[in-house]
């Protein structure tokens, strides 16, 4: 698997997204058990969010690492109407009791929202002061809220980045190269849906014995300063998104997909799901 530097330590730029786990108490045991096995497989860095089911994700992560913690880089997001300096402080202390943890590796807010950014960074930092969050980052942020930022403080941006959605390109990915701060694709197949089954990614995931979604994970990946962070409980997906960086797509695969989705060629609003 290979990795990148991320605040300071080593991660895979193939991740795991737990979005809609802890919804369904029937699913519990097998989101628990394919957590694991992408663990296995080398896959982590693992995503989650106190959005997610309300806390129900937390608590799926949370029984999946319960032995293994020190193998897993743990990233968690707080809901921006929490994002004060009273409540950051509670929502990361209630994610970590589900977590079952003592340390979120990296602490995101989800989206901008009513508070200042002063005041949600200074609630991180007071985190990192208790050991409670070791970084902090952002999600959903475009050029003009990361500048209001202090850059090198901040150790990722996580945003919607697959073929479908690729307005990125323009300006926000090579600025984040720039800055040298890696930026987590989310949604990286597409949620599964229509990308999976389009013909251009599947001609070319046929000429590299691979499956579309290991086209989407690749050409995400092409870009050095890419983590994607795939979602799967099925434990086929999970193997194939585990081996997607050994795909390498050529000038002509990545041609044939800027055919079918075009490249930005002007500043586009930041899409988000
Ligand atoms: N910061 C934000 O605002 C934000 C927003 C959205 C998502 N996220 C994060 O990013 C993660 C990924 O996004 P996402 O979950 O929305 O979408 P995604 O990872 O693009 O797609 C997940 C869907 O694809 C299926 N899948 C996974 N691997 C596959 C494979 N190899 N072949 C075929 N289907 C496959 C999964 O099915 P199975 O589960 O059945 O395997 C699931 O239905 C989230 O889980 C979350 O952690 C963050």
């Amino acid at each position: 698997m290979q990795t990148i530097e991320l605040g300071g330590v080593s991660v895979p730029r193939i991740g795991q997204g737990t979005w809609h786990m802890g919804e369904n108490t029937g699913l519990r045991q097998a989101e628990i058990r394919a957590l694991r096995e992408g663990l296995d497989l080398g896959m982590t860095l693992i995503d989650t969010a106190e959005m997610y089911a309300e806390g129900g994700a937390e608590e799926i992560v949370g029984q999946a690492i319960r032995d293994r913690r020190d193998e897993v880089y743990l990233v968690s997001k707080v809901y921006p109407h929490n994002a004060s300096a009273k409540g950051v402080q509670t929502a990361c202390e209630r994610s970590l009791r589900r977590l079952g943890t003592d340390t979120i590796d990296l602490y995101l807010l989800h989206w901008r929202g009513q508070y200042p950014l002063s005041e949600t960074v200074e609630a991180f930092e007071r985190l990192r002061e208790q050991g409670k969050i070791l970084r902090w980052g952002v999600s959903n942020f475009d050029i003009d809220d990361l500048a209001e930022l202090d850059a090198p403080a901040c150790a990722t941006n996580q945003v919607l980045y697959n073929p479908e959605s690729r307005g990125i390109e323009y300006d926000l990915l090579p600025w984040q190269a720039q800055q040298n701060m890696p930026l987590m694709a989310y949604c990286p197949i597409g949620q599964g849906g229509a990308l999976l089954h389009d013909a251009t990614l599947q001609r070319i995931a046929d000429k590299h014995s691979a499956t579309t979604a290991q086209v989407a994970l690749a050409w995400a990946l092409r870009h050095p300063g890419v983590i994607a962070i795939p979602k799967a409980v099925n434990l086929e997906h999970l193997k194939q998104n585990a081996k997607a960086d050994t795909v390498r797509l050529d000038e002509d695969d990545l041609a044939q997909i800027d055919s079918a989705y075009s490249s930005p060629t002007r500043k586009q609003s930041l899409q988000m799901v």
